[in-house]
This record gives C-alpha cells, sequence and structure tokens, in this order.
C-alpha cells in the first residue's frame, strides 16, 4: 500500500484539493493522510466542512497580518517532523501558494516525491501575481508528477525541460466541485435585496494588489453604482484585515453594496451563477466562470490563464480606475458586447480529474 500525503493552507487549495482527497480515500491501494497548515483558519475550516474532511494534522501557522517570511519559516519548520513521522511515498501539493511551495522544498530537503497539481500555469512575470509565480515555477523544478489542467500548461512544461512522462492533462479539479454545487432553485436573502437590479460580484485580495490598486478597483466600482440606478455590489470580502480598512474607506456606508463575510464555496458558486458580471483578481473564480458563461474583467495586468480569454470570457483590465469603469460600462450598456463574453464553455476539463489523478498514481507510483 503507497502512503499519500496531501498538504495545503488556504481556501482555493482546499476547494480544489478535497474533491481529490475523497476520490483517494475510496481507493484501497492507497493509505491517505492529509496535513494542512493552517496558512488560512476560518476560510480553509469553512472548505473542510463542506467536503466533510477532517485533516490528520494541522500546522495551525495563521496569525493576522502575516507575512511571507511568517508564514514561509513557520511552515518550514513545522512540517519537518510531520513528513519525518510518517514517510510518505508521495506529498500532493497544489498551485502556487507559499504553503505549495514550502511544503514542496521541504519534501526536496527530505528526498520525498511531490506530485503537483494543477502544475504548469503562467505568467512568465515572476512579479506578477506576486509571490505565485515565482512558488509554481519553483515546485515545477522540483515535482516528480506534473498534473497539468489544461494542453497550454503542458506546453509551458515541455517547454522548460520537464520530461513528457512526468506530465498528464488532467483538467482542473475545481471542475469536479463545481459539477455539484450549482442548483437551479437555489436562493439567498440577498437575492431579494437585489430585486430585479443586475449583480456585479466582485473579489479582490491579491497582494500586489493591496494599496493604490485596491483603492482605485473600488473607486471605480463606486463610479459604476453612480452611473447605472438598476445595478448592485455583493462583495464578499476577505478576512485580511488591510483589505477590509480599505473597502470600509473607500465603500463607506454606500446601501448598493453589500460587503458580506466570505461565503461557503457551495453559496460562492451559486451567486456566480446569479451575477451578471464578475469583477476579480482571483485565480480559481478565473476557472470557474467560463463554465456559468459569467463575463469576468479580471482586475490584474497578467494572467495564467490564457484559456479563459480564448474562450472570451475573461478581459483583461489591469487596476487603473478609468479602465476598470469603462470597460464596465460597456458591458452594462452594449449587449452585444455582453452576448460575445457570456457564452459559456469549459476549457478545464470536464469533471473527472481528481479521477484521472487517482488512476495515473495507482499506475505509476513505485
Ligand atoms: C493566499 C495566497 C494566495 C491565494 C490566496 C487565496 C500566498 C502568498 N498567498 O493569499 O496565493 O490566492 O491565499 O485566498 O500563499 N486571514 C484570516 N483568516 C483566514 C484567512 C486569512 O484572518 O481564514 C487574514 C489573516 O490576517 C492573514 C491575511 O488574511 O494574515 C492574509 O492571508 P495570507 O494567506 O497571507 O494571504 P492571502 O492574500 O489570503
Ligand atoms: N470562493 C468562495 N467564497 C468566497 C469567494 C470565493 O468559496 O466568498 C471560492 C471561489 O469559488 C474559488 C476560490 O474560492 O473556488 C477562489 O479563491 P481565492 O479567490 O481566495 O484564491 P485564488 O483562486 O485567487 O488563489
Amino acid at each position: 500500500m503507497k502512503k499519500i500525503m496531501i498538504v495545503f493552507g488556504t481556501r482555493p487549495e482546499a476547494i480544489k484539493m478535497c474533491p481529490l482527497v475523497n476520490v483517494l480515500k475510496c481507493n484501497n491501494r492507497f493509505d491517505v493522510k492529509v496535513c494542512v497548515t493552517g496558512q488560512h483558519k476560518e476560510m480553509l475550516n469553512q472548505v473542510l466542512k463542506i467536503f466533510n474532511v477532517v485533516p490528520d494534522y494541522n500546522l495551525s501557522i495563521m496569525k493576522d497580518n502575516q507575512t511571507l517570511f511568517d508564514i514561509t519559516v513557520n511552515i518550514l519548520n513545522k512540517i519537518k517532523e510531520v513528513l519525518n513521522n510518517e514517510k510518505p511515498d508521495i506529498v500532493l501539493v497544489h498551485g502556487d501558494t507559499t504553503t505549495t511551495f514550502v511544503t514542496s522544498l521541504a519534501c526536496f530537503y527530505l528526498n520525498i516525491k511531490v506530485g503537483h497539481v494543477e502544475a504548469g500555469l503562467r505568467t512568465y512575470n515572476i512579479k506578477s501575481p506576486f509571490p505565485e509565480e515565482f512558488n509554481r515555477q519553483a515546485v515545477s523544478i522540483i515535482s516528480d508528477f506534473n498534473f497539468a489542467p489544461t494542453l497550454t500548461s503542458k506546453k509551458n512544461l515541455l517547454k522548460e525541460g520537464k520530461k513528457k512522462e512526468s506530465i498528464y492533462v488532467t483538467g482542473n479539479t475545481a471542475i469536479d466541485a463545481l459539477k455539484t454545487t450549482v442548483k437551479k432553485d437555489y436562493s439567498h436573502p440577498i437575492f431579494e435585496w437585489l430585486g430585479n437590479s443586475r449583480m456585479i460580484l466582485l473579489t479582490a485580495h491579491r497582494r500586489e494588489n493591496i494599496g493604490e490598486n485596491l483603492k482605485n478597483i473600488f473607486e471605480a466600482v463606486n463610479n459604476i453604482i453612480a452611473t447605472f440606478n438598476d445595478v448592485k455590489v455583493v462583495y464578499p470580502i476577505h478576512l485580511n484585515p488591510v483589505i477590509r480598512k480599505i473597502a470600509h474607506e473607500v465603500f463607506k456606508d454606500n446601501d448598493k453594496i453589500k460587503i458580506i463575510e466570505p461565503l461557503d464555496v457551495l453559496d460562492f458558486h451559486n451567486f456566480m451563477a446569479k451575477s451578471y458580471i464578475i469583477l476579480t483578481d482571483s485565480g480559481g473564480i478565473q476557472e470557474e466562470a467560463p463554465s456559468l458563461g459569467k463575463p469576468v474583467l479580471v482586475l490584474r495586468d497578467t494572467t495564467e490563464r490564457p484559456e479563459g480569454i480564448k474562450a472570451g470570457t475573461l478581459k483583461l483590465v489591469g487596476t487603473n480606475k478609468n479602465t476598470i469603469y469603462k470597460e464596465c460600462k460597456k458591458l452594462l450598456e452594449d449587449i452585444s458586447e455582453y452576448n460575445k463574453m457570456s457564452k459559456a464553455s469549459n476549457p478545464y476539463g470536464n469533471g473527472t480529474a481528481c479521477k484521472k489523478i487517482a488512476k495515473i498514481l495507482e499506475d505509476n507510483l513505485k
């Protein structure tokens, strides 16, 4: 029996790894252990609860306003003992967070195999997104199994010299979750508050946007609301206190904006399905929105998800106040522009990524 340890620490990693934990746990060839770093706390627990995943280890490293140094040092110190104790045959990590990078580094130091889920995404701009582009490139140097969501990500890895036998195109495990969450008859008290208004769903949290960029984004949103009577904004706000402070300073008590606590993933997917436009700097939302046919204005200068741009659902608008306002106004006023972006498509597989990964490990993990 092979021992697989799955390590994650933030909300998006949990959303994309919990379905995999549950699939692997059903396979009697594997002894599955889950270690969460606790890089996130409440936002991680929300997801664990939804997927009924109980970690074997929780490094509980989160503290308010944590720096990259805090996260890196604390995980590296604490995970050593867990890995030495369990001696897994492989550790599976996800994507590009500091949890992912540091866990892979620890595995490298201890000569433990690494399987990288959502491998091969690239902007090739090491500063954007920061520090994620570095994190994922660094993991690719170390990883033994690379589970690429699309052919584009596979090609990136091949270009960088990764052996083709180590790369598998599986689709994205995010779609596995999305298949089960969106319900036609879903309702929520906020939908009553919306009435007949069109909903803009807003999320923003990127480290490189904190400060002036975030202020610009929020001011653009204020201008949009002031222009359109029939538009309201719902903003499930990240728990980062710095983001909360800026949001409250710019939005004050605007009664056309609901700033709410982070939603459970089940609720969030249904809010996406109900929205008219999504404004976000998130990575995961860029993958989910094409399936739902929702236009996304991406509040960043670069994206590692060109598939959604190609499909027409995503548009990069950056963080300039006037550009965000102009692009959003265009979508709200011009139905043909809107229709061009709102076609549903799914570049990220058919929701069977977890099963594929399990089979690959069954056949190839020696
Ligand atoms: C992290 C990841 C980012 C990912 C994002 C998903 C890194 C460097 N960043 O960024 O790649 O896109 O998660 O959301 O790995 N907080 C809480 N409770 C929580 C979660 C966060 O209070 O459950 C607060 C804490 O004050 C914490 C702060 O948010 O210090 C920032 O969290 P952190 O994980 O450092 O950064 P994120 O922006 O969430
Ligand atoms: N999400 C959620 N609740 C929210 C906002 C987002 O469950 O209030 C989900 C969303 O559907 C997606 C993931 O969280 O699956 C994206 O996480 P985030 O934006 O925090 O991180 P990123 O993807 O940018 O790393």
